[in-house]
């Protein structure tokens, strides 16, 4: 054990036990500080707050790094599909061609939804946004599976697991169909993860649809580079929702409603609209970006800054790759991915970035390879939703399994009225 940290209050000196991480990582344990002191600790937006220790993610966002479960994602997205990494996230190993197999024909099992969820959505408006509706279809998942609902029986947890994974691509391709009117496409089991949901999102019943081979590849990179992020806004939500033991469908629909937010996964989406928005307004893109440094004009360039990441975003170098790749080999030449590179050159070249550290995010560039696919903008963070579902899953299970899972109940620092008298109503003034 390292020797504790001591902080002097009131003359008192206070032990607080330093905890160190398998990368090094020291972090103070201040779990008996209030039972020592009386005192809480204030750190608002969890700046600065561990949630949980996890052996799910780690990411270094000084130097860029950024591992699931040890791998670097680097080589996870050179060599892996989707499902391997859910596999992998979930059960903390990569499978063996065996374990592979069955997980996959498990997943297969479950991609129907039942008949009834689908007249859930002729009760929604055609232009409703996807993601309300992927939360809410996620959330009745828990009135039609009664039988896997107890987050303390393995087998239940496994069960549902399966059939959120299989269900979730099922579940957004509809809610993209009702939007356009066609009819819903039936999963086809035949076919891999990524070429079931886009034969569901595109095929139609009167023609053929062919499954171009380059889309797969894309969207099989996109959904792992956003298959897990650690204690990210949506994750956190996940554990907190489970840790009263909600049920796990509870969870991850309070998850995707967490995502939506355009400061979260909702930024790939305000992406593409704000690139639009400048193309339509002459493509100045220094206006923008003196825009985005005037505070008083409440304009943020999306896409840019993180959170963690002061250096580079991993992912998003990734996926500037391959969108490069895409666009040439389809020979499309986007004006978005035009507009977006002369943002990238000009705000990386600006000392305001420069300072504060903003560099392109994960979402930068996945709107412009999600529309040379032929993804619409309101699905984008359904997409991503469908990336980050195994990040959800494997950490709703490691918290349940942690001997330490205690329920979220944050503290804070009243700074409300104090103790005042009622005046009746005919005395208010
Ligand atoms: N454009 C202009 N200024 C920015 C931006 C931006 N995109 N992001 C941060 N800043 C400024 C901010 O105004 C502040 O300046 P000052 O120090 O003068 O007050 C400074 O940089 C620090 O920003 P912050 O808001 O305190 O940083 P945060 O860690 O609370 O927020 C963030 C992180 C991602 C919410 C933020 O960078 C942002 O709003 N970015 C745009 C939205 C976006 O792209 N979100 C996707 C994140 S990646 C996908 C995911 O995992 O969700």
């Amino acid at each position: 054990m390292p020797d504790p940290a001591k902080i002097l209050l009131d003359d008192k000196e206070i032990e607080i036990p330093v905890i160190i991480g398998t990368e090094n990582e020291r972090s103070l344990d201040i779990s008996k500080l209030r039972s020592q002191t009386g005192l809480i600790t204030l750190d608002n937006g969890y700046v600065n707050t561990g949630s949980t220790t996890s052996e799910v993610t780690y990411l270094d966002g000084e130097k860029g790094i950024l591992r699931y479960r040890g791998y670097p994602i680097e080589e996870l997205a050179a060599h892996c599909d989707f499902v391997e990494v859910c596999y992998l996230l979930i059960y903390g190993a990569l499978p063996t061609s065996q374990e592979i197999e069955e997980f996959r024909t498990s997943i297969r099992q479950h991609t129907m939804l039942h008949e009834d969820i689908r007249t859930f959505y002729n009760g929604f408006p055609r232009d409703a946004h996807p993601m309300a509706i992927l939360s809410s279809v996620v959330s009745g998942l828990s009135t039609f599976y009664q039988d896997s609902l107890d987050p303390h029986d393995p087998r239940q947890v496994e069960v549902s697991t399966h059939r959120l994974l299989a269900k979730l691509p099922t579940i957004a391709a509809y809610a993209y169909k009702k939007s356009t009117g066609q009819p819903f496409i039936y999963p086809q089991n035949d076919l891999n993860y990524c070429q079931n949901f886009l034969q569901m999102m595109f095929a139609v019943p009167s023609e053929p649809y062919e499954i171009d081979p380059d889309f797969v590849d894309a969207l099989n990179l996109l959904l792992i580079v956003h298959a897990d992020h650690e204690q990210n806004c949506s994750t956190s939500t996940v554990r907190m929702v489970g840790s009263s033991d909600a049920n796990l469908f509870a969870s991850i629909s309070a998850g995707i409603s967490a995502l939506w937010g355009p400061l979260h996964g909702g930024a790939n989406e305000a992406c593409v609209n704000m690139l639009e928005q400048i193309i339509a307004d002459g493509g100045n893109v220094k206006k923008y970006v003196d825009m985005a440094k005037d505070r008083d004009s409440g304009f943020r360039l999306m896409g840019f800054g993180h959170r963690v990441y002061k250096n580079f975003d991993p992912r998003a170098r990734i996926i500037k790759k391959a969108c490069d790749k895409l666009l040439a080999k389809l020979q499309i030449s986007d004006p978005l991915f035009e507009v977006a590179q002369q943002l990238e050159e000009v705000a990386l070249s600006d000392p305001y970035f420069v300072e504060r550290k903003l560099y392109p995010n994960v979402d930068f560039y996945s709107g412009v390879i999600y529309r040379a696919i032929g993804i619409p903008v309101q699905m984008f963070t359904v997409l991503f939703a469908i990336g980050r579902l195994p990040g959800w899953l494997a950490h709703w299970v490691e918290m349940h399994e942690s001997p330490h899972k205690r329920i979220c109940r944050p503290r804070q620092v009243y700074t409300g009225a104090t103790k005042r008298s009622l005046v009746p109503i005919k005395d208010r003034g």
